[in-house]
């Protein structure tokens, strides 16, 4: 399998695009030189953080996580790429702030604004939010996921960790399965991939596809054998009961007899191909604990691109004068 090993030397800035953008509220708004470009820095900040080194790019700078849902993986590797840069971390504990005491969203950006921050970090369970908080600070916002919106950290470290075993995006064909109609992540995937030209599938049943899916991928199946037949990436996704009004599936047992992936499903993809998951994974509602643990997964290897993405995009936000320079 084809690997870009990039020199342990490489510097981590000076020979990018300087990004254009004052916010990252979504894969929607880049273009596909902007999504190279930011692979690339994302590329360029493994070695660093595999020596678990800290570069002075964001020294006297702040940064403050906002998290309005729960989150592991996300939180945590936002909060190691700021301080692998130098940056100060704050997050702010939504449920012991004055959020809990019914502080508008509104408020809450005016009363963070106040404080001088450098960049504020956001999720939040409403489609939108991250935009709107977006247009009350003067400072970077980084959309951490919002809703069933965009998760575009999510879709970039995806997109790196692909890359990085097959050597590129172009071509290859992407099936995501699940729970398509609450997820950002596959929404953040799905325009994500159609820009660096890969074919997309979903595969989900019925009641799980998002309106005017058909524009969203290039092709949709309801049979997950038919689906994998010759991907070359198979990424799942958590039932996100969370999001969805009702309850998702009539039952669990049956949802894994038809979507769970398990080792006879994945021998209808092709033999090289990556399981995928962004995590937090449902061991037998979604994925067989053999699969997620066996050779073809690369789902840690996912959690470890998320700090250099994170890395990246950061430095790209606030470290702009190195681009001037
Ligand atoms: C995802 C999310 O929060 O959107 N998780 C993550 O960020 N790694 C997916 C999920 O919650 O299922």
């Amino acid at each position: 399998m084809a690997r870009r090993q990039p020199d342990p030397s490489d510097s981590p800035k000076g020979s990018f695009l300087p990004f254009r953008h004052r916010h990252l509220l979504g894969i929607a708004q880049l273009n596909q030189q902007e999504i190279i470009d930011l692979l690339d820095r994302a590329e360029a900040m493994i070695p660093i953080s595999r020596q678990r080194k800290t570069l002075p790019n964001l020294a006297g700078k702040t940064q403050i996580n906002l998290f309005f849902e729960n989150s592991t993986r996300t939180q945590a590797s936002f909060e190691i790429a700021g301080k692998r840069l130098g940056a100060t971390v704050m997050n702010m504990a939504v449920r012991t702030s004055s959020v809990a005491k019914g502080e508008t969203l509104v408020d809450t950006a005016a009363t963070l604004n106040a404080m001088q921050p450098d960049a504020i970090v956001v999720r939040h369970g409403s489609s939108g939010a991250v935009e709107l908080l977006s247009q009350k600070v003067e400072c970077a916002v980084l959309n951490a996921g919002d809703g069933a919106h965009e998760h575009p950290t999510q879709a970039l470290l995806d997109a790196l960790t692909i890359r990085r075993h097959k050597g590129r995006l172009n071509g290859l064909t992407v099936a995501i399965c699940g729970d398509i109609a609450n997820s950002r992540v596959a929404r953040s995937n799905l325009i994500l991939l159609g820009a660096m030209r890969a074919r997309t599938r979903v595969i989900a049943p019925k009641s799980l596809l998002p309106r005017g899916v058909d524009q969203m991928a290039s092709e949709v199946f309801t049979d997950m054998r038919k689906g994998l037949e010759g991907a070359d990436v198979v990424m799942m996704l958590r039932l996100q009961n969370e999001r969805a009004s009702g309850k998702l599936i009539p039952s669990v047992r049956e949802y894994y007899k038809f979507y769970g992936l398990d080792a006879e499903k994945l021998s209808h993809a092709n033999a090289d191909a990556l399981v995928m998951h962004p995590g937090p994974m449902n061991r037998g509602v979604e994925i067989d604990p053999a699969i997620a643990d066996g050779p073809q997964s690369v789902i840690t290897q996912q959690v470890e691109m998320g700090v250099a993405v994170r890395m990246a995009v950061l430095d790209a936000l606030l470290n702009k004068d190195a681009d001037d320079a």
